[in-house]
């Protein structure tokens, strides 16, 4: 058979699982690396997007989900707890579904997206909504973890980074080498942590020549490790990175400097600018924090710091579909018509 088993599978000998472990998966990983053809053009260069909105529930978090969930049913774990801006809670509440589990998640009061709710919700796991912003809600989910029978899923967790990883494995199987430049959204800096792991192991072991500059973009609101301070309340209508004191700030900082990289900030006009140039001349929907990689490589560029010919890869991060009110947002109302062909044709300027 061909089809693809997951991200456990496919890489089991570089990832700390063994023969006993019990592997929770929803066959997570695999995701398409689409050239884009509009931003090659931009750039001079080759540029391709890693569509994360692919996996199973929208979201790279799958790919640190099912590491997580594995091995806290391998360590006999009944419930787990996160703290999220949406994705992670959705992607915990779908393992821990598969896995038998229970399901906790902390999110901040009114700053989730709608699907991303409905993920939590039909999944079946226990929400609170908090008073506060994510980094309260973490501090909250870590506290709870340290005192009651419950094990953390968030990517301080080292098994998610583990399984985020795969990531750079995928780009590099895809390309035959690493590129030159990977670029990313950053909000906890979870993701660039585990996919500067990923390219540094392929390239210790010599399956890459090299491993890429790390250039990780963060929302102007909420862009403490480009301001070099927390941010006590973090703004962005990017909500999935509204995160003003990321757990992996240090990793961040060692994953830019180690690879020659950059951490930099994009404002929400050019990551909505962004969100709409994927959707309409690539034909990729992703949700706006997904743009922000697109937002700063096109900054980038146009600040002249982006030299041709080179090879780019932008992962986009989630699926549009999770946060669908900034597409209709400011889009004209479709037309009604009478179920009639020529009235039909004048008004699609056919006739
Ligand atoms: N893009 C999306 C769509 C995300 O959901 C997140 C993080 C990021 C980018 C940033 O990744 O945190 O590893 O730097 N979402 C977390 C959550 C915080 O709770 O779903 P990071």
């Amino acid at each position: 058979t061909h089809q693809w088993r997951g991200i456990i599978e496919e890489y089991r000998d570089r990832l700390p699982v063994t023969a006993v472990t019990p592997v929770v998966t929803l066959l997570e990983g695999g995701t398409p690396l689409v050239p884009a053809q509009l931003l090659s053009e931009r750039t001079g260069c080759d540029v391709y997007l890693k569509v994360e909105g692919a996996n199973p529930t929208g979201s790279f978090k799958d790919r640190g989900m099912t590491m997580a969930i594995s091995k806290a049913k391998e360590a006999g774990a009944q419930a787990v707890i996160c703290a999220s801006t949406g994705n992670t809670s959705a992607s915990a509440a779908a393992y821990a579904v598969r896995a038998g589990m229970v399901c906790a998640v902390l999110v901040p009061q009114g700053k989730i997206a709608l699907g991303k709710m409905g993920q939590a919700l039909v999944h079946g796991s226990r929400i609170l909504q908090v008073d506060g912003n994510f980094d309260d809600c973490l501090d909250l989910a870590r506290g709870l973890s340290e005192k009651y029978p419950v094990a953390l899923v968030n990517s301080v967790n080292p098994a998610r980074i583990e399984g985020q990883k795969t990531a750079a494995f995928e780009i590099v199987d895809a390309l035959g080498d690493a590129p030159d430049i990977h670029v990313l959204p950053v909000g906890n800096a979870g993701n660039i942590t585990a996919y500067w792991k990923g390219y540094q192991e392929y390239a210790a072991d010599g399956i890459s020549t090299r491993a890429p500059r790390m250039w990780g973009f963060q929302a102007a609101g909420s862009a403490p490790i480009v301001n070099g301070a927390p941010v006590r309340q973090p703004q962005t209508i990017a909500t999935a990175i509204r995160i003003g004191n990321p757990a992996s700030w240090k990793f961040a900082e060692a994953a830019r400097d180690e690879s020659g990289g950059l951490i930099e900030a994009v404002t929400d006009r050019q990551i909505l600018s962004a969100y709409r140039l994927l959707a309409s001349r690539e034909g990729v929907f992703v949700e706006p924090a997904s743009a922000a990689s697109v937002a700063g490589l096109l900054k980038a560029a146009e600040e002249g710091k982006v030299d041709p010919g080179q090879r780019i890869v932008c992962t986009v991060t989630g699926n549009g579909l999770k946060d669908p009110d900034w597409a209709v947002a400011g889009a004209p109302q479709p037309i009604t018509v009478p179920v009639d062909a020529d009235a039909a044709a004048e008004r699609l300027g056919l006739a």
